[in-house]
């Protein structure tokens, strides 16, 4: 089989590749196309993907193109993990809101609005593209802002497109681990939306581990979300938010963190990133694989933790509880494809389609669920309904998610400023209106938007 990676210079593609690599099932992906905007980082992935397959003849063969039709042309599927306007878009993204004493962050709050308006029109294309050239695959989606990208595309592609982020998986099996439970019989009971979900119950042999988990501190305190939440509010909401609900919950802590900090995430990335280049063109040989790793392994496990400890001053050194090497991202999407090709039935919390699933959410509206995958496509599972605080907050942020979609493919400046304005973590519309004139002003992508004509528009 094929896959087409885009934003195949990324960071983490190494790790789809090393999970490529260790997959014994047929059939199997043998050829990867790696598609960037960026020549140079192609050559550099291809270098470090050639190190870890080591010569091993059974290797998936990568092939590299800035070509986009030629890697999409025949995939079987198509993992997007692109990146519109690079970091230094994210900077951006970032900072304008930091300015305006709003939280600055890649995906939730004005930032992710401000990234899915740069990155649904060239998303469009992209689903018109995979239309057109490999009508049969699946998108695998992981460009974000996931939810908001997913459901703009299925609008092209319906079902065949799915949005996976690692975090609902990633808190499950940090759980099983923190528990030392078996993972292949831990059952998740999960709703939200992308970045916005709560682990309302997580059973293991159908019996509910989550209340003795929250009375256990200890236990607690080796976990991300016990560390960013802190135990007490934990046992109060009686669920496990998302990681990053932090930004809901602790919004004045995150904005003061950063302002504090000097520096966003996306400026410190920037920053490492533009390191590892610079060092790669003087290096030669095996010592891109060195170098992304060690790169890789210097990124903090938990960024939420860190502010945490720097508002607290308390040591918390929070650790992921997964080795890098299978890292979360890897992991579902792997699992994903077998579950397709190879009719291997798996559970797992995806971005889908919501159907009749949240009785509160339009039916065309993608959520964050548990679902079965099979040969025959996502089926999500029968859940309880959300909470009033659960439906409101998702409801509230879905509105906002569909005005930004709205806003990027009709070019309405009402709906972009609708969309800042209904944010919950923007609370005037006047800085409603200077985050969009501010974004407009610094990032061309967000401009195109609402120059007539634009493409989106066509
Ligand atoms: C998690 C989220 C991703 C997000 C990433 C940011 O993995 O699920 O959606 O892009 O964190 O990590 P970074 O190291 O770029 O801040
Ligand atoms: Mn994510």
């Amino acid at each position: 089989m094929k896959l087409a990676i885009l934003g195949g210079g990324g960071f983490r593609v190494p790790f789809v590749y090393q999970a490529l690599l260790q997959d014994p099932g047929s059939p199997r992906i043998e050829e990867v196309w790696l598609h960037d905007s960026e020549p140079g980082r192609l050559d550099v992935m291809a270098d470090i993907l050639a190190t870890l397959a080591g010569g091993a003849e059974a290797a998936p063969r990568v092939h590299t193109s800035t070509v986009l039709d030629k890697a999409l042309e025949g995939a079987d599927f198509v993992f997007s993990a692109i990146r519109v306007g690079g970091l230094a878009g994210r900077v951006c993204d970032e900072r304008v809101a930091l300015d305006l004493n709003v939280l600055g962050q890649e995906t939730t709050g004005p930032g992710g609005i401000a990234y899915g308006l740069r990155t649904i029109p060239v998303m469009l294309d992209i689903a018109h593209r995979v239309r057109e050239l490999a009508p049969d695959a699946y998108v695998i989606n992981f460009t974000n802002p996931a939810g908001m990208i997913t459901e703009a595309m299925q609008g092209v592609l319906g079902d065949r497109v799915l949005g996976i982020c690692d975090t609902p998986s990633g808190l499950g099996a940090r759980v099983a681990a923190a528990l030392g439970l078996d993972p292949a019989r831990v059952q998740l009971d999960y709703v939200g939306l992308n970045h916005l979900g709560w682990m309302r119950r997580i059973l293991h042999d159908g019996v509910d581990v989550l209340p003795a988990l929250l009375a256990d501190d200890d236990v607690l305190g080796t976990l991300e979300e016990g560390v960013v939440f802190g135990g007490d509010w934990l046992r109060d909401l009686g669920v496990i938010p998302n990681e990053y609900l932090y930004y809901y919950y602790f919004n004045r802590d995150a904005v003061r963190a950063t302002l504090d900090a000097g520096q966003t995430r996306g400026e410190f990335l920037l920053q490492q990133q533009e390191a590892f280049y610079e060092r790669i063109a003087k290096a030669s040989g095996g010592a891109a694989m060195e170098l992304w790793r060690e790169t890789v392994t210097s990124r903090s496990a938990s960024y939420m933790a860190e502010m945490k400890g720097a508002r607290t001053g308390e040591a918390l050194d929070v650790q992921s509880g997964i080795d890098p090497a299978e890292e979360g991202y890897a992991r579902v999407a792997l699992s994903v494809m077998a579950a397709i090709s190879r009719n291997e039935p798996a559970t797992m919390i995806l971005n889908v389609r919501n159907g009749p699933t949240v009785g509160a959410l339009p039916a065309d509206a993608v959520v964050e669920v548990p679902v079965t995958v099979d040969a025959n496509g996502v089926h999500p599972l029968v859940l309880d309904q959300p909470d009033l605080h659960q439906t409101g907050m998702m409801q509230q942020v879905k509105a906002v998610e569909r005005l930004t979609i709205e806003a990027a493919r009709t070019g309405s400046r009402t709906a972009a400023v609708q969309a800042f304005a209904l944010h919950p973590l923007v609370d005037s519309v006047p800085v409603a209106r200077r985050l969009l004139d501010g974004y407009i002003d610094r990032i061309p992508g967000v401009a195109a938007v609402f120059e007539p004509g634009a493409p989106s528009k066509k």
